[in-house]
């Protein structure tokens, strides 16, 4: 058996998609990546606990005690190396990662994107906002993107997408959900294994 790559998840919130993960390794349908870290932006995410609950070492790193964009991430960078982690999965994270953070992990880091990219993303555009737009634009499709993280936010490479449809009388909190429970939560699981799955085979190449 192969071994599992290792995963480290991202979080600033409520921590949905962070399930959608511990339940889907709980399943087996994620196999070829374990979750072994969950890093938090913010103290009081509830994500947190559901690290917890799951038994997943969580650890928040706050930038306002950091003190600076610069220390904030490599306060990230240290937990990264310290647990071995080859594969980061930011879900929820509401902080803007450096060119130089990116680099150190190309093609290793993946986002979930609550729009069909390349609407209703980029700087300002999170969490129930990319709903608000959505639903002040008047588009009649929405849904949600996995993609690569690269230097341009919501820029990189995308592993895939599903549309959900917008429904007459829907706020934005309605339309979150449906787009989280029809795609984010569907979509996540699946890329992260298909990454994880390929970065094994990559490792065992480079193993012969
Ligand atoms: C999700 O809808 C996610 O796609 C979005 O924030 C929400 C977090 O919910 N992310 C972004 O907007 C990133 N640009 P969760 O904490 O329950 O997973």
């Amino acid at each position: 058996m192969l071994k599992p790559v290792n995963i480290a998840v991202l979080v600033s919130g409520g921590g949905t998609n962070l399930q959608a993960l511990i339940n889907a390794q709980r399943d087996g349908l994620l196999h070829s990546g374990k979750i072994q870290l969950v890093l938090s932006s913010k103290p009081d995410a509830y994500a947190l606990i559901r690290a917890q609950q799951a038994g997943i070492p969580a650890v928040a790193v706050s930038k306002k005690q950091a003190g600076s964009q610069q220390a904030f991430e490599e306060a990230l960078l240290a937990q990264l190396r310290a647990h071995h982690i080859d594969l980061i999965v930011l879900a929820g994270f509401m902080s803007i990662l450096s060119e130089e953070f990116i680099k150190a992990y190309p093609r290793r880091i993946l986002n979930v994107h609550p729009s069909l990219i390349p609407s209703f993303c980029g700087q300002g555009f999170y969490g129930l906002r990319v709903h608000e737009a959505a639903l002040a634009y008047g588009v009649k499709v929405t849904g949600a993107t996995v993609h690569f993280v690269n230097e341009i936010p919501d820029g990189g490479e995308i592993i895939a997408q599903k549309a959900v449809d917008i429904l007459p009388g829907d706020t934005p909190e309605i339309l979150q959900r449906r787009v989280m429970e029809q795609a984010e939560w569907v979509l996540l699981p699946q890329a992260t294994e298909a990454v994880s799955a390929a970065l094994q085979t990559e490792r065992e190449g480079n193993d012969e």
